[in-house]
């Protein structure tokens, strides 16, 4: 049995408070669902995560946290950047290339080969994102970095045109959406985690990760609820 990466996006939404409570509830529903096969990441704000890192480890879960961005350079004078060294205090895992940082805040396919540097360097899985197999050729053509770490690395597949935003889902064909996630491993010559990303659902889940090449997905909107993306880690 394939292991599963399942992944909540949260994106610029809850309070400490709502990330609290939201935890609560999770946690009480996922002690029994737990297991070996599934590995579930939460990405916060950067706000909520020490509050969010200290209730996990009270209560013993394994529940893991990520950010969703983190800076191309090391420490210094960057103003309101978080470098990754400052990340890894708080998480194991950090989302780079989010279609939506580079729509909103211009980030570029040499920035993200630099942020990929950045958490390799300090030992944080990076989650990357990739919207369409051109972008993918610019990785592996000018990073390095990615290449030689690719096994390092959980790869993401999430087409723009189907991220929900927060409004209806229009989630990709599985099976379109699992030839392209296979294309990712032929690209880099071998098999690596590759999960799939946009307009996830408790509806569609099971099925897009039943597909042999989808190791799991990012999930937005739906993971706001801690019922609904409680339900995805049920059904998968
Ligand atoms: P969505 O977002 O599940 O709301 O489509 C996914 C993402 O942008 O990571």
């Amino acid at each position: 049995m394939k292991k599963l990466f399942i992944i909540a996006n949260w994106k610029s939404n809850k309070t400490t408070t709502e990330a609290h409570e939201w935890l609560v509830e999770a946690a009480n529903a996922y002690e029994p669902i737990a297991n070996q096969d599934k590995e579930v990441i939460v990405c916060p704000s950067f706000t909520s995560l020490p509050s969010m890192k200290a209730y996990l480890i009270q209560k013993n879960l394994s529940i893991k946290l990520g950010a969703q961005d983190v800076s191309p350079f090391n420490d210094g004078a960057y103003t309101g950047e978080i470098s990754a060294r400052q990340a890894a205090e708080l998480v194991t895992h950090t989302i780079v290339g989010h279609s939506e940082r580079r729509k909103y805040f211009h980030e570029t396919d040499e920035d993200v080969i630099k942020e990929v540097a950045r958490l390799i360097e300090v030992n944080i899985t990076p989650i990357l994102c990739v919207s369409d197999m051109s972008q993918m050729d610019y990785y592996l053509m000018n990073g390095k970095v990615i290449l030689d770490n690719a096994d390092k690395i959980i790869f993401v597949y999430e087409p723009p045109s189907a991220i929900s935003g927060g409004g209806e889902f229009h989630a990709e064909d599985p099976e379109e959406a699992n030839k392209n996630a296979a294309e990712i491993s032929q690209k880099i010559g071998r098999k690596v985690i590759t999960l799939y990303g946009g307009s996830v659902n408790p509806e569609n889940a099971a099925l897009l990760f039943s597909k042999d090449s989808i190791d799991g997905g990012l999930i937005g909107q739906a993971s706001l609820d801690a019922e609904k993306f409680m339900q995805i880690i049920k059904s998968s």
